[in-house]
């Protein structure tokens, strides 16, 4: 269940930092992908460089020093993010992390957070049952996150109490069997699912070697595709002209036109049971093709490209529907609402999912999106800007929800 599972240990400085090198190995060995944030503290206890090496990645302690000018370093870890782990986790970041303060490397990524997050506390028994400290963890479940109680036994201080790191593998088991249930929560039903999913955007060619096409990356298709795969699903992936790398265990189809994507849905949308229409389709395409490159005209003449509707993949499945959940996007630059409204009324899907990609941060080839999920029988969700990955996730929990 851990490979290539994305987890960031934050190492917090406490005496048993030098613990967390075996738990990242142990997790490493079950196939996670690992990258590590410390703080200044921490690294009193034990050298970045021995996490550097053992991560195979850049340990970042301070806020400032960017890997690269482009990312912005706690945001871009963040959003790699899929399991965040905080080893030993000390009565000082327990307290920020109560009230939310983001004062350095750790602390900040910590909030830039939204997946789950486990935290491992270590310390002096007394610092463990001082009010502060518990009021502290009683803060830290409310909100959701997952405390692992320290063991009761020696500790370095040489008298006994609780405080103490739990072994290594107590660590592990306690994370795995979370994990476990944390996923059967949300998206576990997508688990044998088979789901159908276009991405990109299509070209329609005018001659050899002009066509007619759209800005969409394919990226939030991919990230779809990706998570429903994570998550047990059996997934197939049109794509249109997209250059991301395939995911993993993910079956590709590839297709260039309308035509061609119309009939590889067509092909396989009676033997699934998710189908989600996240390409962008040329509403248009010409008349004519012409077999040859368009010459130059002479001088101060016009060219004139007469074009014809496309097929409307999405209203044509309605006749050929069965139980398959159908869910199409609406990319507006205005009126958004009201068109995602008219699409969810006109195209026999189930859910609309409405973004503007009016805005250069968000939509077509952004990292992000921000979207509104419309259905015909719940109120509007909003999502608000995140990582594509993230928007996936949340996608596919409200698909989850309509799984009988
Ligand atoms: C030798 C030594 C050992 C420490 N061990 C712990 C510990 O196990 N748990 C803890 O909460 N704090 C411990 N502390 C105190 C923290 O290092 C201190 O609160 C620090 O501010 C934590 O910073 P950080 O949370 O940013 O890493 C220890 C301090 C020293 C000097």
């Amino acid at each position: 269940m851990w490979k290539n599972k994305h987890i960031t240990f934050f190492i917090t400085g406490g005496i048993a930092v030098y613990k967390t090198v075996e738990l990242i190995r142990t997790f490493q060995k079950a196939g996670a992908e690992v990258r590590v944030a410390m703080t200044k503290t921490a690294t009193q206890f034990v050298s970045k460089n021995t996490f550097q090496t053992i991560s195979k990645h850049t340990v970042q302690t301070d806020l400032f020093e960017q890997a690269t000018p482009a990312a912005v370093a706690h945001v871009e870890l963040a959003d790699w993010t899929e399991l965040a782990i905080v080893v030993p986790a000390t009565a000082n970041i327990m307290s920020k992390m109560a009230v939310g303060m983001a004062d350095d490397f750790v602390s900040t990524t910590l909030l830039a957070l939204s997946v789950p997050v486990v935290i491992v506390p270590a310390m002096n028994v007394h610092m463990w049952n001082n009010a502060a400290t518990q009021r502290n963890v009683q803060a830290l479940k409310n909100d959701g996150v997952h405390v692992m109680e320290p063991d009761d036994g020696p500790l370095a201080e040489g008298y006994s109490g609780k405080g103490r790191f739990p072994d290594t593998m107590a660590i592990f088991d306690y994370v795995t069997n979370l994990s476990e249930n944390l996923v059967n929560s949300k998206l576990a039903k997508f688990n044998g699912k088979r789901v159908l999913i276009t991405a990109g955007g299509t070209r329609e060619y005018i001659d050899p070697v002009r066509y007619i096409s759209n800005k969409s990356s394919g990226k939030m298709g991919y990230a779809l595709a990706k998570v429903a795969q994570k998550n047990g699903a059996s997934v197939t992936l049109i794509s249109a002209n997209v250059t991301l790398p395939v995911p993993q265990g993910v079956k590709l189809v590839q297709v260039e036109t309308v035509a061609e994507l119309s009939k590889a849905v067509h092909s396989y949308f009676a033997t699934t049971d998710v189908f989600i229409m996240a390409a962008a389709v040329s509403d248009y395409r010409p008349i004519h093709f012409v077999d040859h490159k368009i010459k130059k005209l002479a001088e101060s003449s016009n060219l004139t490209i007469k074009l014809e509707e496309t097929p409307d993949i999405l209203k044509s499945l309605k006749q050929v529907r069965t139980n398959q959940i159908v869910v199409g996007f609406a990319a507006e630059t205005n009126d958004l609402l009201d068109n995602a409204k008219k699409k969810l009324d006109s195209k026999g899907a189930d859910i609309i999912v409405a973004n503007d990609v009016s805005q250069a941060d968000i939509g077509f080839g952004s990292e992000d999106n921000a979207i509104t999920i419309l259905q015909h029988d719940t109120e509007n969700i909003k999502v608000s800007k995140a990582n594509k990955r993230i928007i996936a996730r949340k996608i596919l929990e409200v698909i989850a929800k309509r799984f009988t």
